[in-house]
């Protein structure tokens, strides 16, 4: 990793983000756990805010809690009365998720559901789940396709979907990868492409998580 890249982050989140000691108990708790170090960053984290703020959003979706860092970021900026639902394989990252969740007060505004994120969202489907007006998708990324295709099931015109980690160090664009991730990030762009219903883009991004990027789409009208 570029050095630079960590000194323009430390730069700018010494401008743009104020002193958060929930967040920062929060990776804390991550730490303590030994959870791995894979929450976005904390730039990331007030951009799917913004996100979040931007579109007004009463209801969000995450695919892939860990110990609920975005979430929180996310869940913040929620319309008042809004709730986030949360999807989470590991009963470990759950637990330390859900005492975040609390810590940040903000515990009855999330549902943390534990299971394979597959199954919970086939339920939603089934259940005609009120549509979601922000998605996040950062979860295991072999499904990544699979996941968009629920996310676009379970949002409406306007509803925003983001993809994380679609770069993974420039990977992304080998034609025969040998890694199922980046297989499951590419068959995740040939669906998008494909998929009248909304207009999308990716940026690549470098700082303290490296070399990476994010797919945003809406879906259109
Ligand atoms: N969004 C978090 C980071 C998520 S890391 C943040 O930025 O703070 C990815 C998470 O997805 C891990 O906690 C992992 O356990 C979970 N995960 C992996 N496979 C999953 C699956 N099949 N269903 C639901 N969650 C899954
Ligand atoms: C990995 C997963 C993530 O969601 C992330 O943001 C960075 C890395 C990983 O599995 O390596
Ligand atoms: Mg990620």
């Amino acid at each position: 990793m570029d050095a630079t890249w960590t000194r323009v982050d430390e730069y700018l989140e010494s401008v743009c983000l104020g002193k958060d000691p929930v967040l920062e108990a929060v990776l804390k708790s991550c730490d303590d756990a030994e959870l791995p170090r894979i929450a976005v960053s904390p730039l990331q984290g007030r951009f799917l805010g913004l996100m979040v703020q931007l579109r007004g959003a009463a209801r969000v979706l995450e695919v892939g809690t860990l110990g609920g860092y975005s979430t929180i970021c996310m869940a913040r900026r929620l319309a008042p009365g809004g709730k986030l639902v949360t999807l989470e394989i590991d009963d470990r990252h759950a637990t330390v998720a859900r005492e975040n969740f609390r810590r940040a007060g903000l515990s009855g505004s999330i549902e943390l559901h534990v299971g394979p994120a597959s199954d919970t969202l086939d339920l939603l489907i089934r259940q005609c789940a009120a549509p979601f007006d922000v998605v996040f998708i950062d979860a295991d990324k072999p499904s990544t396709r699979r996941y968009f295709e629920c996310a676009r099931r379970l949002t409406r015109p306007g509803s925003v979907i983001i993809v994380d980690n679609v770069v993974r160090h420039g990977a992304v664009a080998d034609e025969a990868p040998g890694d199922d991730a980046v297989r499951g990030i590419r068959e995740f762009f040939e669906v998008a492409r494909r998929d009248p219903g909304v207009s999308f883009t990716a940026l690549q991004t470098v700082g303290l998580k490296g070399y990476d990027g994010l797919a945003i789409a809406v879906v259109n009208g």
